[in-house]
């Protein structure tokens, strides 16, 4: 959008966020490489999948950045979010407590990155129909009073994974 993006050569730094064991490291392998984990560990450090993407015919490099969700694995200072011009702050729809914890992690993204900064709330986890404990209004709503866009994904089905990133990344275009 604006020219500080352009002057970037269309590199974009986007950040996932949310607790440990949301889905945010299935969601970058589902979109960067289609491929999905049953068992993956917590992440460990800093991971980050560079992506191609075209929006209006122009190839846009999306930095994807992964981090644990976990406190005590927690790698995250200033520096993960450091340039980040979009973010996906992911929570389970089968666990409410992840949901509550949207708050916590929308001020540390504030604390550390530009106002201007992209934000996508997903919840993850649509697959598991019969364990949802946060229905699509309630993050509808939770989305509308930050002002972010939102979205349910599910990492295990594929659904709507390659939208989450793709709204971010036109966004900021
Ligand atoms: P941390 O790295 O600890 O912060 O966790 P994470 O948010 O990266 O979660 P991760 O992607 O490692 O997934 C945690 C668990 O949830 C794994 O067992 C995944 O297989 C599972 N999982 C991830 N996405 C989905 C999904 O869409 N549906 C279902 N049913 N399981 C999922
Ligand atoms: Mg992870």
């Amino acid at each position: 959008k604006g020219d500080e993006q352009q002057s970037q050569d269309y590199l974009f730094k986007i950040v996932m966020i949310g607790d440990s064991a949301v889905g945010k490291s299935n969601l970058l392998a589902r979109f960067a490489r289609n491929e999905f984990y049953p068992n993956s560990k917590s992440t460990i450090g800093v991971e980050f999948q560079t992506q191609k993407m075209h929006i209006e015919g122009k190839e846009i490099k999306a930095q994807i950045w992964d981090t644990a969700g976990q406190e005590r694995f927690k790698a995250v200072t200033s520096a993960y979010y450091r340039g980040a011009v979009g973010a996906l702050v992911v929570y389970d729809i089968s666990r409410r407590q992840t949901f509550d914890s949207i708050g916590r992690w929308l001020n540390e993204l504030h604390t550390h990155s530009d106002m201007n900064v992209v934000i996508i709330l997903v919840g993850n986890k649509t697959d598991l129909k019969d364990e949802r404990e946060v229905n699509t209004e309630e993050g509808k709503a939770l989305a509308e009073a930050h002002g972010l866009f939102f979205i349910e994904t599910s990492a295990l089905d594929s659904s709507n994974v390659t939208a989450a990133f793709q709204t971010v990344v036109e966004e900021i275009y």
